[in-house]
């Protein structure tokens, strides 16, 4: 059983999808092992208490500098002696330490088609409104290892989603999610836990 740790900052969307995906047997030989928000009261932790998953908040703001909350984030991290960390919608720099201790074992769900708009400062709904800004008539979803820079790892898998005329950024971003952000990241997951990857 691959122990997967998932990483997450807010609805928790693609942390349903993972748990979804579990349950429906998308994902075999995998178990989440913990949950991780770096806010306090989001729905992601609400997600994972329904399924009686051990979840865990840890706030930057609750330390008094970066060296320690990224100690602690680690230790958090070790507790649970993951094979697998995923970052679903997680808006936290990963800590150079961690990313050196656990290589090719972190991957990241990216809402666009890297390498376009993507990097420092792109992330959540900025994604799509750049995307629409540039007027890009396709866009999609990158699932990705993560390296020491911003978006930069190896992908593993996208899938492109077309822009429809006259999308705002809301609905853009949930097309994105829906047909592309919970179909890969779950793919994903299930190819490394069964030695595709
Ligand atoms: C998702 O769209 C994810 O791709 C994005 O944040 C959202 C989280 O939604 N991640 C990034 O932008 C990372 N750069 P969720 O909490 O509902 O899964």
């Amino acid at each position: 059983m691959l122990r997967v740790c998932v990483c997450v900052s807010g609805g928790g969307t693609n942390l349903q999808a993972i748990i979804d995906a579990i349950d429906n047997k998308v994902i075999t030989n995998a178990e989440i092992v913990r949950v991780i928000s770096n806010n306090k009261g989001v729905y992601a932790l609400e997600r994972a208490a329904a399924k009686n998953i051990d979840a865990v908040a840890i706030s930057p703001k609750d330390f008094e500098s970066r060296e320690q909350f990224n100690e602690a984030f680690l230790k958090c991290v070790d507790e649970v002696e993951p094979d697998l960390i995923v970052l679903a919608g997680f808006l936290v720099v990963i800590p150079p330490m961690m990313i050196k201790k656990y290589e090719r074992k972190i991957i990241n769900i990216h809402p666009s088609l890297i390498p376009s708009f993507c990097g420092t400062g792109y992330y959540g709904l900025k994604v799509h409104e750049a995307a629409l800004e540039r007027g890009v008539k396709v866009t999609g979803a990158t699932v990705h290892f993560v390296d020491e820079g911003t978006d930069t790892g190896p992908i593993i898998l996208q899938k492109a989603v077309e822009v429809l005329p006259g999308d705002t950024p809301k609905e853009l971003q949930q097309r994105v999610m829906e047909q592309a952000e919970w179909k890969i990241l779950p793919q994903a997951i299930n190819m490394i836990a069964n030695g595709q990857i």
